[in-house]
């Protein structure tokens, strides 16, 4: 076994932030397994073309053929669980292909390591570990007064989304009960942060802000997430993966519980200070409240006392400088976002939210 890690997912938004600062901090090689669906962008990686410790295997999760080709290969010492369908609102629209990536993908993972685990020799057999990045929607919705998640909350998936997701959890819990698999499960809150498509709420507003466009807020934008900078979720992965607890499951999480509204109402002002634009006036006025999202999960909250107190991780940076930052993110990278806004995007903007802004 060498000191390589596999890494699913690593061109999609939180891989390719961990793939980037894994390079900076850690350094050891890192292979790469994505199918590059619509979510995953090579161009998130052009930092490292050329870098030998990085390698970009474009492929399907649930090819358990070629799963056991890169484990026998390339002998990686862990492997790194980012790969999945990851947005809520396209779970309603086409949920088969959450439930094929999310669970038969994570079965397939499974089973292809507990096979590549099961033939090594000591030490490497104890130190391997499989690490499954999951999320805090497994555990359902709080209501405004309840107290945050903690790793002992009962599951309570609402949306195709996150029953798939509950279900990937459940066979990893089960491959380290059952067969001893060295497991450990992530499980965190809203990540945002530079490289995120922008299907989801922070960077969908950010552009459409920009570009002076409505700015989508589903029911009465006071749904509540908690919001984690995405480099801070890789540095809780990087701790779990070095001293977590084989079996534990982690909850990770920023600390911040935002209403949307109030999220949304930030970036626009952030806009109006870094990008005024006469023509556009005050984006606040851009607000559109549409349409909500069908069984919409009201509030998440996370306890992040077990990482801390077992871990000593914390959270780095405040949402308000995050965002911020991830503001001045996308105004810098204009070739990165015309880059991932092409047919698809545009069909996925019109299908959504079409006939949610034309009420
Ligand atoms: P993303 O949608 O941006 O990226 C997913 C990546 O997986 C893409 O690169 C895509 O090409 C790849 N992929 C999809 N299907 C695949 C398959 N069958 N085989 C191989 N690769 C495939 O997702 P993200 O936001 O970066 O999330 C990464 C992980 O973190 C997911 O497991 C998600 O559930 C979890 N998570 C996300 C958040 C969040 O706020 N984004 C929060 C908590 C947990
Ligand atoms: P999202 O980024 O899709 O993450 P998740 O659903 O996984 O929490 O959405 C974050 C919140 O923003 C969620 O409460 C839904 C809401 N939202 C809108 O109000 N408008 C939008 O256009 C989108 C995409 C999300």
């Amino acid at each position: 076994m060498g000191e390589a890690i596999l890494v699913t997912g690593g061109a999609g938004f939180i891989g390719a932030n961990f793939v980037l600062n894994w390079a900076e901090v850690v350094g050891t090689p890192v292979i790469n397994l994505d199918l590059l669906t619509y979510a995953g962008n090579p161009a998130s990686l052009d930092a490292l073309r050329g870098d030998e410790g990085h390698l970009l295997v474009h492929g399907d999760i649930c090819d358990g053929e070629l799963v056991a080709a890169s484990l026998r290969e390339h002998q990686p010492r862990a492997l790194v669980h980012f790969a999945a369908e990851s947005h809520v609102d396209r779970s309603i629209v086409e949920p088969d292909a959450f439930v094929r990536t999310n669970v038969q993908g994570t079965f397939t993972l499974l089973e292809q390591a507990r096979l590549y685990w099961s033939q090594l020799d000591e030490p490497d057999r104890s130190s391997f570990r499989f690490l499954h990045v999951s999320t805090d929607e497994v555990y359902g919705t709080l209501g405004p007064q309840d107290a945050a998640f903690t790793e002992e909350t009962p599951y309570a998936p609402n949306s195709p989304y996150a029953a798939s997701k509950a279900g990937s959890d459940h066979l990893v819990r089960a491959y380290h009960h059952t067969f001893g698999l060295p497991t450990l499960t992530t499980n965190c809150s809203n990540n945002y942060g530079p490289l995120q498509f922008p299907e989801k709420l922070i960077p969908l507003v950010i552009l459409n802000a920009l570009e002076g466009k409505p700015l989508p807020v589903y029911g009465d934008g006071g749904n509540v997430r908690d919001w984690l900078y995405v480099g801070d979720h890789c540095s809780a992965i990087r701790a779990v993966l070095d001293r977590g607890q084989v079996g534990e499951t982690y909850n990770v999480g920023g600390n911040s519980e935002r209403k949307n509204l109030d999220v949304v109402t930030a970036v626009c002002d952030l806009l109006d200070e870094l990008r005024p634009d006469a023509a556009i006036g005050a984006r606040r006025n851009l607000i559109t409240f549409v349409k909500d999202r069908p069984g919409h999960d009201r509030r998440y909250a996370i306890n992040t006392t077990k990482i801390e107190r077992e871990l000593g991780w914390q959270p780095a940076k405040r949402f308000e400088a995050g965002l911020r930052q991830t503001v001045e993110w996308y105004l810098n990278n204009p070739a990165w976002v015309d880059n991932v806004r092409t047919g698809g995007y545009l069909h996925w903007i019109e299908q959504n939210y079409a006939e949610r802004l034309a009420r």
